[in-house]
């Protein structure tokens, strides 16, 4: 699919997104962001013979800060993903559409999930994306939402520069919705949230993928 992918939006089985979001609840909050708002645990893995996927040791995950302005070249430590979530056959599938989708290497190809909670309240904005229109600076990511709950705003946006006037898409992801492009070529932005119930809190949970 190399060369010819740009990007590809797909629903998965109406399931998956209910049977993931029980997970969230228990995230720990991420410590090198606005912790208060953004919670987050994180995995490696390995693409595998016959379509299996093989998860790799605990790693730190560092972005380089060509491509991360917040948080680049910064090892971060991140909780572990829960191992009874990950054998879920609801993550099992996701992990799946993401490796067939790009052209990672099928038997060795490496990759990365983020589960990523952030919260908001209806007077305080948050921002999902606060690196503003990036690349994460990878050849794949994948943004898959398990729920969106009270939200207003969180627009996914791609767009072909970093000063782009208008998104070439600009669209709300809804839960079950797995979007994936090639990070090479484009740049992404999620808008910021505010929650659209009055005394009650907003929350969007997603994972995101990336692959070399
Ligand atoms: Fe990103």
């Amino acid at each position: 699919m190399q060369n010819k992918f740009l990007l590809e939006a797909f629903q998965t089985p109406d399931s998956v997104a209910g049977v993931l979001s029980q997970y969230y609840d228990s995230l720990p909050s991420d410590p090198y962001v606005d912790s208060n708002i953004r919670f987050r645990s994180y995995a490696h893995f390995r693409a595998n013979e016959g379509g299996l996927t093989e998860r790799l040791p605990h790693k730190p995950f560092t972005q380089s800060s060509k491509f991360n302005r917040v948080v680049g070249d910064i090892e971060r430590h991140f909780a572990p993903m829960s191992d009874e979530m990950v054998a879920t056959d609801e993550f099992q599938h996701l992990i799946r559409s993401f490796v067939e989708r790009t052209e990672i290497d099928k038997v060795n190809g490496h990759f990365d999930v983020h589960q990523i909670r952030v919260t908001c309240n209806e007077d305080a904005t948050s921002a999902p994306a606060p690196e503003g229109i990036h690349q994460d600076g990878f050849r794949f990511v994948g943004i898959f939402c398990v729920q969106r709950k009270n939200i207003s705003g969180g627009y996914t946006q791609i767009f072909s520069s970093p000063v782009d006037q208008h998104p070439h898409l600009n669209t709300v992801l809804e839960e079950n919705q797995f979007i994936i492009l090639n990070d090479s070529r484009y740049f992404h932005h999620i808008s910021e949230t505010l929650s659209s119930k009055a005394g009650e809190k907003g929350v969007r949970d997603v994972f995101v993928f990336t692959a070399d």
